[in-house]
């Protein structure tokens, strides 16, 4: 890097290193991380505080946490966090830069742990999902948290597709540096009938050869050394439309390349147990293409992603969870899909800033010289719909979402329980501090602010004194740290004193029945198969069936509660990640995802049973956990308790007689080492662990053991739980 691009200088000439806020709107790869890193380190170097870095994925933070460590050698230090909501994040009050998730901000906010006050400059990457009604408020809403704690803080909001960045700018009381220019030039284009139209007038023609179109406009770029990546809408579409084009890539990829592949698909699918979708994905990693979508474990998501980036695979075929922010070296998107399905208004056209995020992959500065991205029309029609709805269009205005009760209710407990206010008066002025109010007019919310707050009373999580000051009780104090929504909460309180005990799926579908458990549908066919599961366990359920005839909905919302119960029960029961993926049409990455949530569930029903004295539950709720963790019967988790040792590799000591930590201890590193799946590098650290000379030998234990054991659940979940706090 020699010089600053000229949107860098202009944000620059603002004053933002002086302290003024600064909303950046400039292009993808227009290197609006640089300048926050450049007020990062001001802030830092001149003494006066931290500075935190907001972002909305896990995946992101990672890619920044990286990108950061480099200032290790100026002694800045960066920390991240992703989960792990119930602790102050004592560890993180040590290190210069933050790296958070913008929900783990938020429990940070709540815990008020001393350190926060000194936060100096904060950065709000990907400012437009305010915009996102799930995300949205809870970003806006930390904004305003941490802007009425901290007075002095400056805000550098990040994003390359707002419309009305002077809203966001107004709201934020910042500078605004808007420009169309970019580093890279990107054209986008529309094929219709062999040729590219670009915006600017010029056309490129595609040689029709492959009897495919998508596929001609793969080996289009590929021809020319480039990268492709695909965007189409269903994870189903990325898996196919990649087998369908991988017999093409094959021939594009050197010697050197096709056999660096073939040892990376080994770490992948492995195992005789391993998902189909993990087979795959191993196969078609060989020819050189990847599908990548939310379903994928996160270990297979890097490998995917660093191999493209390594210029090992030419091809990615994606749904849009790789859209927002990543540098990827690909010269050319394909748009193939503009349209999504949405369950409640069948297919719609997805919306311009998706697309403009999508499009911006493309072309970016350390990879390529030039990128292209191209939406594929059918007919003329169709063709001057796309140019004048996603080619030409600008984004959609970013609009607040923070309308919502259960959004409202969740964020003043949360901030009545982090002491940010404590009567009306102060929560008006919060609430004045957000994008919602500055877009329309803190009146328009007044009335889910009182019902937020009767809700929270009546619900004891909150109380009054009578100078009006609001407290959180107990209760709502233990909600709001474990950052649980208030029903959730409610819910267990209600629930946990009342039963002298419980089964492992009536704990299961206790912890499905509140709105923090993502859900798996019940398909129509298979409605009949969950009645009968209901009325054979409908005396172990802690949470009654509602009426079928008289509340469709919720009976139908119940039975997805109970398949999601029973998805758990097979994990905890061990049953292998190829029969669970199957049995519920799944992904790993899902699996993790519902596992991970019922593990916070799981501790914040142990939480709540203290706090509500059902005592007696405890041990059946921590034994519950370590399970749901592991996904393990409970004679293994001894085992499991050891590093490296997953719920394969543990069930492979215990069925070969080593089932417990003193049974390690008196075999030989020599026979831990012949069970299958284990090894010397694993049965040496082992031996470590155990406190036990092992000879020279010091190895670390690898994050995953190539070749043998890929789908180690264990690993897959510290990968997954990742929060280097910890
Ligand atoms: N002045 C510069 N000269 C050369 N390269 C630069 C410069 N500034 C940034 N870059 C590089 O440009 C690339 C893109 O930058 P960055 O990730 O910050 O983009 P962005 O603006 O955040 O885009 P997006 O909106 O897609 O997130 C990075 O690889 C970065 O190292
Ligand atoms: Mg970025």
């Amino acid at each position: 890097m020699s010089q600053l691009f000229p949107p860098q200088e202009q944000a620059f000439d603002t004053g933002v290193l002086d302290g003024k806020n600064l909303v950046l709107a400039i292009p993808t790869s227009s290197g609006k991380t640089l300048v926050s890193e450049v007020c990062m380190l001001k802030a830092i170097l001149d003494g006066k505080g931290k500075a935190v870095y907001l972002v909305p994925l896990k995946s992101l933070a990672r890619e920044k946490y990286n990108e950061f460590a480099k200032y290790e050698a100026l002694g800045i230090s960066t920390a991240m966090s992703v989960g792990d909501y119930d602790s102050p994040g004592t560890k993180l009050s040590d290190a210069d830069i933050l790296v958070l998730t913008t929900e783990r901000a938020d429990s940070l906010v709540c815990h008020d742990p001393e350190w926060i006050h000194s936060i100096a400059v904060l950065i709000a990457d990907e400012i437009h999902l305010v915009n996102d009604t799930s995300r949205g408020p809870t970003l806006e809403m930390v904004l305003a948290k941490l802007a009425r704690m901290i007075p002095t803080i400056q805000i550098v909001a990040l994003s390359a597709t707002i419309a009305n960045g002077e809203e966001i700018a107004g709201w934020l009381k910042a500078e605004l540096v808007k420009s169309t220019w970019r580093p890279i030039p990107l054209s986008e284009g529309i094929l219709l009938d062999g040729r590219i139209r670009f915006s600017d007038g010029s056309t490129r023609a595609i040689r029709r050869s492959k009897g495919d179109e998508l596929i001609d406009l793969v080996c289009d770029t590929l021809d020319e050394k480039g990268q492709v990546l695909t965007f189409v809408s269903s994870r189903r579409s990325a898996v196919s439309v990649a087998g369908k084009i991988a017999p093409f890539v094959r021939p594009y990829l050197s010697r050197e390349a096709s056999q660096e592949l073939s040892r990376i698909s080994d770490r992948i699918g492995g195992g005789p147990h391993a998902p189909e979708a993990s087979k795959i994905l191993g196969r078609l990693l060989k020819a050189g293409i990847a599908f990548h979508h939310a379903g994928l474990a996160s270990q297979e998501r890097t490998i995917v992603e660093e191999s493209f980036k390594q210029n090992l695979l030419k091809v990615i075929v994606a749904t849009p969870t790789l859209a927002a922010g990543i540098n990827l070296p690909a010269r050319r998107v394909i748009v193939r899909d503009y349209r999504r399905f949405d369950e409640e208004r069948g297919n719609q056209p997805i919306p311009v800033l998706e697309y403009k995020q999508m499009a911006g992959r493309a072309g970016r500065p350390k990879y390529d010289e030039y990128g292209e991205s191209v939406l594929v029309a059918r007919t003329d029609d169709e063709y001057d719909f796309l140019m004048d709805h996603y080619v030409s269009a600008d984004p959609e205005e970013i609009r607040s979402k923070l309308a919502s009760e259960s959004a409202i209710r969740f964020h003043l407990l949360t901030a009545i329980a982090g002491k940010t206010v404590s009567n009306r008066t102060e929560i008006d002025q919060l609430i004045e501090g957000t994008f919602f109010s500055f877009q329309y007019s803190s009146h328009e919310i007044d009335e889910h602010v009182s019902s937020a707050l009767a809700f929270l009373e009546e619900g004891g999580l909150i109380g009054s004194d009578e100078a009006d000051h609001l407290y959180a009780t107990p209760l709502g104090e233990k909600a709001a740290k474990l950052y649980i929504d208030p029903v959730t909460a409610i819910l267990f309180r209600n629930v946990l004193p009342t039963i002298a005990e419980a089964t492992p799926i009536g704990i299961l579908h206790l912890i499905c029945s509140t709105p923090d458990e993502p859900l798996v549908r019940v398909t129509q066919s298979e409605q009949e198969d969950y009645d009968v599961f209901v009325a054979a366990h409908e005396d172990e359920l802690l949470v009654s069936p509602p009426d079928e005839w008289e509340d469709y909905d919720s009976y139908s919302k119940f039975l997805s509660q109970v398949k999601t119960a029973r998805m758990l029960d097979d994990w905890i029961s061990e049953r292998t990640e190829r029969d669970i993926t199957e049995d519920y049409d799944v992904g790993m990455g899902d699996i993790y995802r519902h596992v991970e949530a019922a593990d916070w569930l799981a501790y914040s029903a142990s939480e709540i049973a203290r706090v509500v004295g059902a005592w007696r539950l405890l041990p059946s709720l921590q034994s519950l956990r370590a399970r749901v963790r592991d996904g393990v019967l409970p004679e293994l988790l001894e085992l499991v308790s050891l590093r490296g040792i997953g719920r394969v590799r543990g069930r492979m000591l215990y069925n070969h007689g080593l089932k417990t930590l003193s049974d390690l201890s008196r075999a030989s590193l020599d026979q831990i080492a012949r069970v299958p799946a284990i090894g010397p590098t694993i049965a040496e650290s082992i031996k470590q662990q155990l406190g036990l000379e092992v000879g020279e030998s010091n190895k670390e234990l690898p994050l995953t053991k190539e070749g043998q054991e890929t789908t180690d659940s264990a690993q897959t979940l510290l990968e997954d739980f990742g929060d280097k706090e910890n």
